[in-house]
């Protein structure tokens, strides 16, 4: 197993990510922990990530000096080459330039590191890695026994290598996906030069969280918010795994969800997994707090203001609950940091059901914590979720109160929910030109609900009735967004079906914008 330090940088868990990948077990602990404690891991190889951006300057932390005296291979990213630089008798100088972002590098020598990896050659032979900086401060001096890795006109030593100890060091981070040949370096890295096998699969995963959620938790007992959303949904059925009966569900119906989403969660979770669940129908309590207010971000805050007293009352009634688990996945971590550090603007504050007061006195149990959405996904399939579930299409928070514009009302919210059932159906059922269903070649589609009254008619008859939009788009991390390219045969199928089916509606547009400018939800 490797051991990766981390000396604070946002991006450590990608470092891990990419061990995964490789089917390496790896573990991540703070920089500081001690000598002892690195002999008792017993590691194959070490890796030292880099450090937060605004740190690197003043931070003094080093890795532990048995780190350098196990006998093991030893990978110095960004902060960790300069850590090790230090610390075997380099010298590091704060640099006149930071260096952020996109930078070609140039391979010296033959490193086992770095052997036949590389992006392009120059014209005068020179193997070159296309990789993503960011440092402020670099390595000046190599310390004795290290030869030169890599190097850019900003950066002299961009990489070092003391191929003897097996130490290697890169300025540059090759956990992000910028560099693109970073997966290949790290894998080399655990693989053949550590000598690791490439036998860790998510089953082990579930073996290792389960170990860990047992230990940490005891005999006590914990409470869940399940929104019936991916994470919270995997969260659940892994602590359950791990304790069964001493976790309890709490499942708030806000009157705002999709189609029989309320009769499916508890089919799942109480009837299929065997879960303790409690379904709050909490509709009406919703639908008065929500009366009368038409703003977008006022309607988030008492959606989440609701969702937390609803939530705290069933608590109560659970004295013995010590500890409040949540589905919070690597980018919430992220984002949350970011969101710290004022850098993230608000644009809409994504409330998400489960993001919940610290006024529980709980202790927080967040099992997903180190995963990303895929592996998410892949854990609940292991885990037994239903497919269907796993790889449903995000659903925000606040839920339809958000794609029924202005004021909401159950009347709209029934309407809304028979319109968006209807064109996921057709979705599913449709198969693109790959074979793949529309449902899966679209990364969220949703109807939305128009509350102006346009004419129609029907029969012999003249309508004059309410508008339903339909949104459908392409995404990768939804920070920006493509509209889909459904085919016109499904669009009509849609329309026609709305129309004819679902009464009070009489016209069905469909949404053309791009994100940015438009976002993804209509509020
Ligand atoms: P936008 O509309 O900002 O949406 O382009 C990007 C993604 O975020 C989801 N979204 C939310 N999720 N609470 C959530 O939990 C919210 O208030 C919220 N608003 C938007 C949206 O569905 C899309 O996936």
């Amino acid at each position: 197993r490797i051991l990766i330090l981390d000396f604070g940088s946002q991006v450590t868990q990608l470092i891990a990510r990419r061990v995964r990948e490789a089917h390496v077990y790896c573990e991540i602990h703070p920089c500081d922990v001690s000598d002892a404690f690195v002999r008792e891991f017993a590691p194959k190889g070490v890796i030292l990530s880099g450090s937060h951006m605004s740190a690197w300057e003043e931070s003094t932390d080093r890795a532990p000096q048995a780190v350098f005296e196990l006998g093991v291979p030893v990978l110095g990213i960004c902060y960790g080459m300069q850590t090790m630089a230090q610390q075997l008798g380099g010298r590091v100088e704060s640099g006149q330039h930071r260096e952020f972002g996109y930078a070609e590098v140039r391979a010296h020598g033959h490193t086992r590191l770095l052997e036949g990896i590389e992006d392009f050659r120059t014209p005068e032979g020179h193997g070159m890695l296309k990789v993503w900086m960011s440092h402020g401060d670099k390595v000046v001096e190599m310390p004795p026994g290290f030869r030169l890795m890599a190097s850019t006109p900003s950066c002299p030593m961009a990489g070092m290598a003391d191929e003897s100890r097996g130490f290697y060091a890169v300025q540059f981070h090759p956990e992000v996906t910028h560099t693109v040949q970073g997966k290949r370096l790290l894998s080399r890295f655990v693989l053949d030069i550590c000598g690791c096998r490439a036998d860790w699969v998510m089953g082990n995963y579930i073996d290792e969280a389960v170990a860990r959620i047992r230990e940490q938790v005891g005999d006590q007992e914990v409470i869940l918010g399940l929104s019936g959303g991916v994470d919270s949904s995997v969260a659940g059925a892994l602590i359950h795994k791990a304790i069964g009966d001493q976790l309890t569900c709490v499942f708030v119906d806000t009157g705002l969800l999709r189609l029989n989403e309320g009769a499916q969660v508890v089919e799942t979770f109480q009837a299929h997994m065997g879960m303790k669940l409690i379904h709050v129908d909490a509709t009406r309590r919703f639908m008065d707090a929500l009366a009368g207010e038409s703003d977008p971000e006022a309607k988030r805050k008492i959606i989440g203001r609701e969702f937390v007293h609803v939530f705290q009352e069933e608590a109560g009634r659970l004295p013995r609950a010590k500890w409040l688990a949540q589905g919070t996945i690597y980018p919430d971590v992220i984002e949350s940091a970011g969101a710290k550090t004022g850098k993230a603007k608000t644009i809409k504050s994504h409330h998400n059901v489960g993001g919940l007061p610290d006024t529980l006195h709980l202790q927080l149990l967040e099992p997903l914590r180190e995963l990303f959405k895929d592996e998410v996904r892949e854990l609940g399939v292991a885990l037994g979720l239903p497919r269907e579930m796993v790889y449903r299409h995000p659903f925000p928070g606040p839920g339809l109160g958000v794609r029924i514009l202005g004021e909401v009302k159950a009347e709209y919210a029934d309407l809304l929910r028979q319109a968006d059932a209807i064109f996921i159906e057709e979705l599913r059922n449709t198969k693109g030109p790959d074979g793949h269903s529309w449902y899966d070649l679209t990364s969220q589609a949703f109807a939305v609900f128009l509350p102006v009254k346009s004419v129609g008619v029907m029969g012999d008859g003249r309508t004059y009735e309410w508008v339903v939009a339909l949104r459908a788009v392409q995404t990768q991390d939804f920070m920006t967004a493509h509209w889909a390219h459904l085919p016109h045969e499904l669009l009509g199928r849609v329309s026609n079906r709305i129309i004819n089916e679902v009464r009070g509606i009489n016209r069905v547009v469909y949404d053309v914008s791009g994100k940015p400018p438009a976002t993804i939800e209509w509020e």
